[in-house]
């Protein structure tokens, strides 16, 4: 059956570009991006692993691991990311899984047969420590990602996480957020001592909490 954010997301062993790996053991108590790139030696894809590398700062501020993964032969990868290095300014430094067999592929559904029955479409899986899906995208072969976009949202779902607000449309990290209707008013006087600006009675507005 197919994913869905919730679903703990499954494990696996796969060889990898760092060596053998068990997925959630790699975990840990960390967070995770799980992103799959259809093809070695291809433009895009290029583009996408050199600017994900020089990210690798502020996924390690946030405590998220990250990891690719193509259903090529190690050796090709291995190739590849001199080229990654060579023209894009930053050498890849996380690792790549080599799922030549497309098991992890199919376990996450990262084939989509009418764009490829062979390669994978460009997926992203943020998992939170919990080995939950907390997040699924899915891109066409030729449109690279924003994976900025991947940061804001890894944000939003670690401040839901620690404080219980949700955040607005184009929220940017450090502005205004929501208090969940989970959350009472009785509940959010003590969570929120310094109050919050009430538009509705279902649209709760403070200023993003400290983390
Ligand atoms: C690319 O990475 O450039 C790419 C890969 C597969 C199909 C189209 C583009």
């Amino acid at each position: 059956m197919a994913l869905r954010i919730g679903d703990i997301a499954p494990d696996f062993k796969a060889k990898s570009t760092e060596g053998d790996i068990e997925f959630h053991k790699w975990i840990n108590d960390s967070w995770a991006i799980l992103f799959s790139h259809p093809k070695s030696f291809t433009p895009v894809c290029t583009t996408e692993l050199g600017y994900m590398a020089g990210l690798k700062n502020e996924f390690d501020k946030r405590n998220v691991k990250i990891i690719g993964l193509s259903v090529d032969q190690t050796d090709d990868q291995l190739n590849w990311l001199k080229d990654i290095k060579e023209t894009q300014g930053n050498a890849v430094n996380y690792p790549l899984i080599c799922d030549t067999e497309k098991k992890v592929s199919n376990l996450y559904g990262m084939i989509h047969p009418n764009a490829s029955d062979t390669l994978t479409v460009r997926t992203v899986f943020v998992i939170g420590p919990d080995k939950k899906i907390k997040l699924m995208l899915s891109y066409p072969a030729s449109t690279g990602r924003n994976f900025e976009e991947i940061i804001r949202v890894v944000d939003s779902l670690q401040l839901t996480a620690k404080h219980q607000v949700a955040t607005p449309v184009n929220w940017k990290n450090g502005e205004d957020c929501i208090i969940i209707p989970a959350v009472s008013d009785d509940e959010a006087k003590t969570k929120f001592p310094k109050g919050w600006k009430t538009i509705k009675p279902y649209l709760r507005i403070i200023p993003q909490p400290k983390n």
